[in-house]
């Protein structure tokens, strides 16, 4: 694969009890990425290579490294893996960065970086880029963590407040512990008016479970905040779909893949349907992000809704992405060069 980097790993630093950051170096020489952008790594688990997205954590153009910053999933299959076996001096693959969760797209310059748990990883990008680039953008950040023992980055978010007046740090938690000084509770209106009583009049990013980034995007809107911008980032996405034979449903179209022939529901996209059938297409993210499951379309049509994983070149040559697609008529793919 041509977009495919080789990376070292150099550094590995504990952050939480289950939260790991891996600093990677690019054989090839520094990486051109935005902050909040987002790389696919191709990790060999016991005899297999899984493929796994992850957000870039460092700023762009600091040195010759990346940071990922990864939760060990209680049941996940690779972040369990590279928490117990990725080690300094390994070297695995990775593709280029992606992602239309961009902080140079920004319109303003009074932003929300809004997460919970893991989310906070692109938006530490980001505002490690706007440290290093914008110092006078008015930056509110406000995480949400489990216990005060899970908040991540706390050391370097203390002492960026207080290199930059225009930043403002605000931390929930939903379980205390005694000492805790911050806000306690599940997001609300009420905890956001405390915290972020000019919401409405900001520009947000946020990142966390869908339900969450649901909630933020639901208040922001009620305080009057623009739609166009409030951008989120998903990490939820399994990355294999999981079938569901007890769903029975009608096939709306059919698609022809590798000589075999399958329905796709009305609900579901290409990958999904293909998952539910046992053919595999690779999957790094299910989001539209990585471009892994890129195919071309040899007949037929798709709406694609994606999140940056392909170019307009790729497009108006018609390749799509099969986790973000879905049949508008029968159709044949085949798998991409
Ligand atoms: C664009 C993008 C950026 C991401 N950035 C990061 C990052 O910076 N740091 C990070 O830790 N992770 C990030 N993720 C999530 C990451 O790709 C993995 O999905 C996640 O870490 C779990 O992988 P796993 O192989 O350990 O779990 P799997 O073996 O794939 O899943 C195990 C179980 O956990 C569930 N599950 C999987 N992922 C999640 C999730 N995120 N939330 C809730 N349940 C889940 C599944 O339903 C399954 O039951 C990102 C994902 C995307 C799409
Ligand atoms: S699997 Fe990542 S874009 Fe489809």
């Amino acid at each position: 694969m041509s977009n495919q980097v080789r990376l070292k790993v150099v550094e590995i630093r504990n952050e939480t009890a289950d939260v790991k950051t891996f600093v990677l170096r690019p054989e090839s020489g520094p990486l051109a990425y935005d902050a909040g952008q987002s790389m696919t790594l191709l990790l060999p688990v016991d005899g297999r290579t899984l493929l796994r997205t992850f957000s870039i954590a460092s700023a762009p153009g600091r040195g010759d490294t990346i940071a990922m910053t990864i939760k060990a999933h209680p049941q996940g299959v690779v972040t369990r893996w590279m928490h117990r076996h990725l080690s300094i001096g390994d070297m695995i693959e990775g593709q280029a960065p992606r992602g239309r969760f961009r902080i140079a797209d920004r319109r303003t310059g009074r932003l929300a970086l809004i997460s919970a748990g893991s989310g906070a990883s692109p938006l530490m990008a980001m505002l490690r880029h706007l440290a290093d680039t914008a110092v006078d953008t008015d930056v509110f950040w406000l995480h949400w963590a489990r216990t005060p023992a899970d908040i991540l980055f706390a050391g370097e978010l203390a002492e960026l407040q207080n290199a930059h007046s225009r930043l403002k740090v605000a931390i929930a938690v939903t379980q205390a512990s005694p000492g805790w000084f911050g806000f306690i509770g599940r997001p609300s209106r009420q905890l956001l008016a405390a915290a972020a009583p000019d919401l409405g009049r900001r520009e947000v990013y946020c990142c966390g479970p869908t339900g969450f980034m649901d909630e933020m995007r639901l208040i922001h809107a009620a305080e009057g905040g623009d739609r166009d911008q409030f951008h989120i980032e998903h990490f939820g996405a399994v990355a294999e779909p999981v079938a569901d034979p007890s769903r029975q449903s009608t096939a709306s179209f059919t698609v022809q893949f590798r000589g075999r022939t399958f329905g796709v529901r009305g609900d579901e996209t290409i990958l999904a349907a293909a998952t539910r059938q046992n053919i595999v297409i690779p999957c790094g993210c299910a989001s539209g992000i990585c471009g892994t499951c890129r195919v071309k379309l040899v007949a037929g049509d798709v709406a694609m809704r994606h999140n940056g994983g392909i170019s307009a070149e790729d497009e108006a040559a018609r390749y799509i992405l099969a986790c973000s697609s879905r049949p508008v008529s029968d159709i044949v793919i085949e798998v991409s060069n």
